[in-house]
């Protein structure tokens, strides 16, 4: 007899091919789903199945791909062009991803983009049933590309465990509404045992969502589908917490973080990581930045600000018009108030190894996170995790899940300019004993409720779930 397996299925999958000069590359995905569960998913004949993130161009690419992947337990879901364009970027990224952030104006409505996400949501139910699932197997789903998959996956296999697990906020039932296709999209979701989130109020909206718009029966967070009980409860999600610490006492690190440090002079160093996205609030941090270099000339010279921006979805109409946006708002603040001897703003569009991320939260006095939605935000908690030495300052949107947990860093409103600017002068002016306290409470909360825990309650969770649906029947 097999041991159990556990299937973990996202869009994109931790690593990412990338063609180079006709060579094939596999490198580390960004965005929080990757980082946050790469590091714990290859235990005993667990595999994850999802998209390698490029398309291949021969039988021989894909065959090398299928092969290498299969050394690391990763499964290849290949998408062609038509399919990455309906079910990525029209269904996922322009009608979800905004609707989901509440960006309802920057919704694209178009049915046949709807029918491509229903396909390609069941090429990955295929692509599952070709792993020979057990009813002993568990499925975990995870993140809003892949709704439909649960319920596909449970009309294939009626007993299976399935957890879902959504990475990006749940918008109240009004906004949610908004969609044409919301039933079909939660009937989806229902098809799991377990639907979990990373705060509350998402937890909340999703469970209004199915009493509202599906009238289903309800009792506390335990929705009866078809005889079925389904539940959908938070789990605010962790990081790999000894990872990012471990790196950030090595030498190495340590000598890099100096040396980044000593390259601006030692100034005030702000700094803020953020995947190309809207919902970062980007340009309003830069326009805070901008204001507090206004208010209080002293501190120009004295502060730098250190912009990594990480290239996504940039074949996305939105996403293509704040890259501009971004450019024209860095360059304005550098050539107003720069000086031949200090740039305001040290930006860079490009993706870093972990090591140099690493050596940057060392380095940082202050990381900057002014998300106008976001699930979670795994950035804030790698900076956390990295201040070996217990000092720097966080401020955090209190718009972003982490807030609910980073009780002690200075929360700010995003959408308040005033606030992000106030914020940053009492980070920079802040003592040291004053950071040192928050910053320890901070750490506790970061390496105490760590990816482990988390995977460790959820999974924990599901097989209780699954022991009560067998009590019921
Ligand atoms: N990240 C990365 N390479 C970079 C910059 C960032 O892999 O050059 C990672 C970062 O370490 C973090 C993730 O991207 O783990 C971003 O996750 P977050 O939850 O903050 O935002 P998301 O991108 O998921 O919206
Ligand atoms: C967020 C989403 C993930 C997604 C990641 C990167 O973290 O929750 O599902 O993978 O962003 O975005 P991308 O579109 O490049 O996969």
């Amino acid at each position: 007899m097999r041991n159990k397996k556990t299937i973990i299925i996202s869009n994109r999958l931790p690593v990412r091919v990338e063609r180079r000069d006709g060579d094939l590359h596999f490198i580390p995905s960004e965005g929080g789903l990757a980082t946050g569960l790469g590091s714990i998913y290859q235990q005993e004949g667990n595999i994850w199945v999802g998209w390698p993130g490029f398309v291949p161009e021969s039988e021989q690419e894909e065959r090398l791909t299928r092969e290498k992947l299969a050394e690391l337990n990763l499964v290849p879901v290949f998408l062609t062009e038509e399919e990455l364009q309906g079910y990525y970027e029209g269904f996922s990224n322009e009608v979800l991803w905004p609707i989901f952030h509440y960006r309802l104006s920057y919704a694209v409505y178009n049915t046949e983009n709807w029918h491509v996400y229903q396909q390609v949501n069941k090429k990955f139910a295929e692509v599952i049933n070709r792993q020979d699932p057990d009813e002993k197997d568990e499925v975990w789903i995870h993140d809003y590309q892949l709704m439909l998959l649960p319920q596909l996956v449970r009309e294939d296999h009626p007993t299976i465990a399935i957890g879902y697990f959504q990475h990006i906020p749940f918008p109240p039932d009004e906004v949610f509404r908004c969609i044409p296709w919301r039933d079909e999209l939660i009937k989806g979701l229902l098809g799991a045992d377990l639907i979990a989130f990373h705060t509350y109020n998402d937890t909340q909206h999703f469970l209004n969502a199915c009493t509202h718009l599906l009238g289903l029966p309800i009792q506390n967070n335990c929705l009866l589908v078809d005889g079925r009980s389904v539940y959908a409860e938070v789990y605010p999600m962790g990081i790999d917490f000894d990872k990012f610490s471990d790196l950030a006492k090595s030498t190495s690190i340590q000598q890099r973080a100096q040396e980044i440090k000593q390259y601006y002079r030692n100034r005030k160093f702000i700094l803020c990581i953020d995947r190309l996205d809207y919902s970062k609030g980007i340009i309003e941090r830069l326009q805070a930045y901008e204001s507090l270099l206004q208010e209080h000339p002293e501190l120009r010279e004295q502060v730098v600000l250190y912009q990594l921006v990480v290239p996504s979805r940039d074949t996305v109409p939105q996403y293509r018009l704040l890259r501009d946006e971004i450019d024209r708002a860095v360059g304005h603040i550098n050539s107003v108030y720069g000086v031949n001897e200090w740039q305001p703003i040290a930006y860079y569009y490009n993706s870093y190894p972990l090591e140099e991320l690493s050596a940057l939260y060392v380095a940082a006095d202050i990381c900057l996170v002014t998300s106008i939605r976001d699930g979670m935000n795994l950035v804030c908690k790698e900076y956390v995790a990295s201040k070996v030495e217990s000092n720097g300052v966080l401020v955090l949107s209190e718009l972003a899940g982490a807030s609910k947990e980073l009780l002690e860093a200075i929360q700010v409103n995003p959408n308040s300019i005033d606030q992000i600017r106030q914020a940053l002068k009492q980070a920079i002016e802040m003592p040291e004993h004053e950071q040192q306290r928050r910053m320890q409470d901070s750490i506790e909360i970061v390496r105490k409720f760590n990816v482990r825990h988390w995977v460790k309650i959820f999974f924990n969770r599901l097989h209780e779930i699954k022991t009560l649906q067998k009590q019921e029947m």
